[in-house]
């Protein structure tokens, strides 16, 4: 990486924060060639610098008129864009006690004055070294980790496509309501946390139906007791299939496939749970799901106007749906009817 070399651009920045004149003048004598070398002689103007242009590490007083070094440290931790930079407390010999308060507010080390020369330079090349060390491998987790979510986030969408392509061709269904059901939930009062949650749960919702038999799942006319009984074995079968991995997400799509059909008056599938008995992300995929089959084609119907739509699922008001989740649905109807168009069948 060539930090050390003579190549100006590869330089690591080193920030002086002293009020001493004499002694920035020195420091600047001991690392000039090694690293480019900025100062300030007030502690205001030397966290501005840092702030605006964070530097490799910072060379700090502690005795500063006005704000003292150590008040300087705290605001350095306390910012999301100097946190990380190494701080080195400058200090005179006659001074422990301050040593120590310097390390517990996070600075990582210190030299004192007088400054010899080999020890300033090697405890710079050292803070400097393990900074770079450490970005960078925050670099590198940042970006598996990202990976990693987008993974499973891709293959969370595909397995709900899966399912849906046996009813639904396009697995346009299940982008629009997982979206409808993220505006809700945000809107419910849910965290963004939990919203997101239910977004990238909500795919997973008909997943079991992998399991129900063609001659059931697309019989143009009414089921019979026995079928239907089958079909409804689809949030079980769907609950085996996601299975009972820990993962916040994992969690959430089970719960999602196996209580998409309960309704809050206790009269749905399979477990006829009512109330708050019903996890709360399946009480808004209901109505998301629900929502989007009222809107669009199905073998046995037309898509219907959104004013018939909105009046039935206001009819279930306290029957299929919580009243919470109804008026959630509603403060959020104009974005839904965007996602729609967003996400119309071609
Ligand atoms: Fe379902
Ligand atoms: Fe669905």
């Amino acid at each position: 990486m060539g930090r050390m070399g003579a190549d100006p651009a590869s330089q690591s920045t080193v920030l002086v924060i002293d009020d001493a004149l004499e002694s920035v003048d020195v420091l600047r004598g001991i690392l000039d060639g090694l690293y480019r070398v900025k100062a300030a002689i007030h502690s205001r103007e030397g966290l501005d610098l840092a702030r605006c242009s964070p530097p490799d590490l910072i060379l700090l007083d502690v005795m500063m008129p006005g704000m003292d070094g150590y008040s300087v440290c705290q605001e350095l931790k306390r910012d999301e864009r100097t946190r990380a930079v190494p701080v080195i407390f400058i200090t005179t010999l006659s001074d422990v006690v301050s040593e120590a308060r310097g390390l517990e507010l996070g600075a990582v080390d210190y030299i004192t004055k007088p400054f010899a020369p080999e020890l300033v330079r090697a405890r710079v090349r050292t803070h400097v070294a393990l900074y770079h060390q450490t970005v960078q491998l925050d670099r590198l987790v940042r970006a598996r980790t990202e990976e990693l979510v987008q993974t499973r986030l891709e293959i969370i969408r595909r397995l709900g496509r899966a399912a849906e392509y046996r009813d639904n061709e396009t697995g346009l269904h299940v982008v629009r309501m997982s979206h409808y059901a993220h505006l809700v939930a945000k809107a419910y009062g849910l965290g963004e946390g939990e919203a997101e949650l239910c977004l990238n749960a909500a795919p997973m919702h008909d997943i079991g139906k992998i399991g129900t038999p063609d001659s059931i799942l697309l019989k143009p006319g009414e089921l019979t007791a026995a079928e239907w009984r089958i079909m409804q074995r689809h949030t079980v079968d769907g609950a085996e299939i996601i299975g009972d991995h820990p993962s916040e997400l994992l969690r959430a799509a089970r719960q999602v496939a196996l209580h998409h059909h309960e309704r809050w008056d206790g009269t749905g599938y399979p477990h006829r749970l009512r109330g708050e008995q019903i996890p709360v992300l399946a009480r808004i995929v209901a109505l998301a799901d629900v929502l989007d089959a009222l809107l669009s084609v199905r073998p046995y119907k037309g898509p219907w106007e959104v004013a018939r739509a909105v009046s039935h699922i206001e009819q279930e008001r306290d029957r299929h749906f919580e009243a919470r989740v109804v008026d959630a649905f509603r403060e959020v109807l104009p974005d839904c009817l965007e996602i729609r168009e967003a996400y119309r069948e071609r």
